[in-house]
């Protein structure tokens, strides 16, 4: 590290509360806050209490009272439905206070919750600045999850309004949203009491009124809704993500930390100023796309890309060079996995070089381990750095990263470079004790997190106390095990709890098993994430039967697979059951799924010496070999 991010990063950790409040008078405040950090009741921290602001106001009304108001913000470009438009910052938030409006005249008010189910259309993100207009808290829930997914976030967060469009689009087929949400609105317990459906053009669906109706007909008769002054500490949205168990995680992010924060992120971190066009290729649904497709480039007033489309098939492993070159893009952010499908399609970069890439200046990656053939091949093509940087839905910013806009270190292939100014990050050995450098354990933020981070889970405060802060007293357990060098890269190696990672996205390998379980034949299964060379990880599952079932094992895993895409939905990419006859276990119980994942893998494995029959592992490698999926190549 150079002097200077040393003294910044020092700085970050000895006076969280000066360095935090400097960096708070980048943002508009209604009222200016005077205390900055509340620790009296560890582990809820409050950042900045007695602040007060508005998200939205941020992210579009100050541009335009500092005289930015025609320059554009959002660029949707969508090569699935050949569509493209522009706003600036002032169509922009005439379109948002609309919005605002009509949420405010369907019900919406301060503190209610308002689900956004909605493919990548610009109307997804006037949506969300709309809720953070008026204060309401939304919570986004990705297109590829089914309607139970959509049911349970209905229930958790008790959303009075749920936002949604007649369909999304998928290479090759048409996501018909509409009986999707019925279905949610039908099992959920709780009620919504209104849907507002944005009608995709040559797409409209049937509405029943009073409770569905359109967005077209809400915005048109309503007035438009100035921002709201909201306390910092109040919250801005909710976004669950996968937990150990089917019950997923409502995460929460308070207002005033949340723009602190990600403004900051915007020069130290990617090196974006205010002129500058940034993309960030991912989904609003998941925390990359809220932080770094809305809010983040927002609040730093600069130009951000809405891109609805894939890295390949729309129409080509070229899609990504066209939009760097049509919009000059200076930077883009997205998952390993979008790389490794373009490299797959094309991996000499022969489109690639159809396209003047002259605006690019860099690519980050994160999301998922960025294995370093990946990234190799990316700076060989692109010629200029690609950096990993490391993050979680809890704390919607990096962790680690390399801090462009204040010094570019190098990259060491396979580490996700250093802890960001903010963090102090610690490796916890099993024996509880500090790991020296190089030594691996559970990764730990000594707490407390700065600004932007998750101040609790929605409704559960012990559930955050215990699933986060309890096992390292002191710090927040990330559930990401790895080790830090001897010059302090951090390097992740895996994940200590269920969670697996799938193409970027996040899942429980738990939830599938509640699926699997529900199937009236199986007996006991085990799912878990193997090695993929363009996903990272695919999840399989392993199924033993009740005793006397006679239907035909191919039939079962037929309807166990549906049964997974029926309940989470296609994002779960759930294709692989196997039939087996019995899972190895330990003598206690517990299913080995460490080992059988190493089997698969085609990795060295040990037998361990408490497993009550080691014959069963050689059963196991020849179901994988009989299936196909052994992952020795
Ligand atoms: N709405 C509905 N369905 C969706 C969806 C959405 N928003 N996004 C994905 N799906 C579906 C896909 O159509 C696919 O369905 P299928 O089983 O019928 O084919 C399934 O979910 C799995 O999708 P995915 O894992 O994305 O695989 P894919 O084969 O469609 O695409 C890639 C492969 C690599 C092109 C794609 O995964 C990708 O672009 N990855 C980038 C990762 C990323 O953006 N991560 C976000 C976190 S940073
Ligand atoms: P999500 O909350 O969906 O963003 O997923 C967070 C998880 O993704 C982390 O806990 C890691 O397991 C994994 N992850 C994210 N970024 C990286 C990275 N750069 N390297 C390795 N794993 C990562």
């Amino acid at each position: 590290m150079s002097k200077e991010l040393q003294k910044i990063y020092d700085h970050s950790l000895k006076n969280p509360e000066k360095f935090w409040q400097e960096a708070s008078k980048d943002i508009f405040w209604f009222k200016k806050p005077t205390k900055i950090l509340n620790k009296s009741n560890p582990p809820f921290y409050k950042w900045f209490e007695d602040g007060v602001t508005n998200t939205c106001y941020n992210a579009l009304d100050l541009h335009i009272d500092q005289g930015r108001g025609q320059k554009t913000a959002l660029i949707y470009d969508s090569p699935i439905t050949d569509s493209k438009s522009k706003f600036t910052y002032e169509e922009l938030r005439s379109k948002v206070s609309k919005f605002a409006g009509a949420l405010k005249a369907q019900g919406a008010s301060k503190g209610d919750r308002v689900i956004i189910y909605m493919p990548m259309i610009p109307e997804a993100v006037v949506a969300m600045l709309a809720c953070a207009r008026i204060g309401a808290i939304h919570s986004v829930v990705f297109g590829g999850f089914a309607s139970n997914e959509l049911a349970s976030r209905i229930d958790d967060s008790k959303a009075k309004i749920l936002v949604t469009a007649s369909c999304g689009f998928e290479p090759g087929r048409t996501v018909e949203y509409k009986p999707l949400v019925d279905e949610a609105i039908k099992i959920a317990s709780h009620k919504v009491e209104k849907m507002i459906l944005f009608q995709r053009p040559g797409h409209e669906v049937k509405l029943n009124a009073p409770t569905e109706v359109s967005w077209e007909e809400v915005v048109s008769n309503a007035n438009d809704a100035d921002c709201v002054e909201m306390n910092s500490n109040e919250f801005a949205y909710i976004l669950y993500t996968s937990g150990t168990t089917g019950t997923p995680k409502g995460i929460v992010r308070d207002i005033g930390g949340h723009i602190v924060a990600l403004k900051w992120t915007m020069k130290n971190i990617y090196n974006i100023e205010a002129d500058d066009i940034w993309w960030s290729a991912s989904d609003i649904g998941w925390i990359v796309g809220h932080s770094y497709i809305v809010y983040a480039p927002l609040f730093k007033g600069c130009t951000t890309v809405l891109f609805e489309g894939k890295p390949v098939g729309t129409p080509d492993a070229g899609a990504f060079w066209k939009i760097i070159s049509d919009y000059k893009v200076k930077s883009l952010f997205t998952a390993p996995t979008a790389f490794r499908a373009i490299k797959k399609e094309d991996p000499e970069g022969k489109f690639f070089s159809k396209y003047d890439l002259s605006s690019f200046e860099s690519l980050f990656l994160a999301g998922e381990r960025a294995d370093p053939d990946t990234i190799k091949w990316a700076e060989n093509l692109l010629k200029v750095p690609v950096i990993d940087h490391w993050w979680q839905t809890e704390t919607s910013w990096a962790i680690s990263s390399n801090c462009t806009g204040i010094e570019m270190m190098k990259t060491k292939y396979g580490s996700a470079c250093k802890a960001v100014p903010g963090y102090d990050v610690k490796i916890i050995k099993p024996d509880q004790t500090l790991a020296k450098p190089n030594e691996m354990g559970d990764i730990v933020v000594k707490l407390p997190l700065p600004p932007g981070t998750f101040p609790t889970l929605w409704n559960a405060d012990q559930r955050y106390k215990e699933n986060y802060m309890s096992n390292y007293e002191g710090y927040y357990q990330t559930y990401d095990a790895g080790h830090i060098d001897d010059d302090g890269y951090i390097w992740i190696m895996s994940r200590t709890d269920d969670i697996i990672n799938v193409a970027g996205h996040r899942l429980s390998t738990g939830a599938i098993e509640e699926v699997l379980s529900e199937h009236q034949s199986v007996a006991e299964c085990a799912v878990l994430g193997i090695a993929d060379k363009l996903k990272g990880q695919l999840p399989i599952g392993l199924v033993v039967l009740k005793t006397g079932v006679d239907k035909e094992n191919e039939i079962i895993s037929k309807e166990c697979v549906q049964m997974v895409r029926d309940k989470i939905g296609p994002v779960a990419a759930f294709k692989v059951v196997i039939v087996i006859k019995r899972l190895p276990k330990t003598r206690s119980g517990k299913i080995l799924r460490g080992t059988i994942r190493k089997i698969a893998d085609g990795l060295e494995y040990k037998v361990p010496p408490t497993i009550d029959d080691p014959a069963i592992l050689i059963e196991i490698k020849e179901d994988l070999i009989n299936n196909k999926i052994l992952n020795n190549d």
